[in-house]
């Protein structure tokens, strides 16, 4: 199934294909089954429309927030967006069956999957009503990167993935949630917060394996949390903080200023 979503490559095909089977396995674990997890080769990259066009970020064309453009743009961005985590969570059930994981990984990254396949579509739904669409942009190339970096490191794809990069998501969310409240534009502000309620429990998911894996192996979880992002995470962590919705999601205050600081100097 995940090996299915990572090779569709058509946006809404791929979401849609995720939710089908994000509605399989629930139905069931409803039923009190146990699924095989079975093992799967996901490919190195997930396959992706032939539109949007992706550059280097230099590249991509910077848009005044203010404006229809800006907001269109911001629109498309969080598409992008979407459309990988809907990746990233399938490849981390496919890329990782070789550790003895519980049930409730799966269904944890189930859930997520199925819910940016929901929040891909809802972007895509506002583009549209907006006049556009998503890959009538260029988009960023370098969101993959992340997940080919940690291809065999399991606790690297959490500390990186849910932890710092969804993470950064529960951060700038209100922001722009304000930005489509100033230009009134309701179903924008309605699919902006069904996002930002749900991607606290993507962080939260990362949270409580990395913290898991961190128990199974005797290991410090702040020190082994600060190592990884070191080794994997290219980018900064650069505050101001949603230190409350971290906190509800199990990211605690120790784990990302000691890095944001760092990368002051
Ligand atoms: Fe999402
Ligand atoms: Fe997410």
């Amino acid at each position: 199934m995940a090996v299915a979503v990572l090779t569709t490559a058509n946006g809404r095909e791929k979401a849609t294909l995720s939710r089908q089977y994000a509605a399989q396995w629930q139905a069931a674990r409803k039923e009190g089954q146990t699924p095989a997890i079975g093992s799967a080769t996901p490919p190195l990259r997930p396959s992706r429309p032939e539109k949007p066009e992706l550059l280097d970020p230099r590249d991509v064309p910077h848009r005044k927030p203010g404006s229809e453009a800006g907001r269109i743009a911001l629109l498309h961005a969080v598409a992008h967006i979407e459309l990988n985590a809907v990746d990233l969570h399938w490849d981390i059930i496919a890329r990782f069956t070789d550790t003895k994981l519980p049930m409730g990984f799966y269904d944890d990254w189930v859930k997520a999957a199925d819910e940016e396949s929901k929040h891909f579509n809802l972007m895509c739904d506002c583009l549209e009503s907006l006049g556009s669409h998503y890959g009538a942009l260029p988009a960023h190339a370098g969101m993959w990167r992340a997940a080919e970096d940690t291809v065999d490191d399991l606790m690297g794809r959490l500390a990186v993935v849910p932890m710092v990069l969804e993470a950064r998501g529960l951060d700038v969310t209100p922001g722009m949630i304000k930005i489509f409240k100033q230009a009134k534009l309701s179903q924008v502000i309605e699919a902006l917060e069904t996002i930002y309620a749900e991607e606290v429990h993507h962080v939260a998911y990362g949270s409580k394996w990395f913290h898991f894996l961190c128990g199974r192996h005797d290991l410090d979880p702040t020190g082994v949390f600060h190592d990884l992002v070191r080794k994997y995470f290219h980018g900064q962590l650069k505050p101001p903080f949603n230190e409350e919705k971290r906190a509800e999601a199990g990211i605690p205050p120790d784990f990302y200023w000691p890095l944001a600081a760092e990368a002051k100097v």
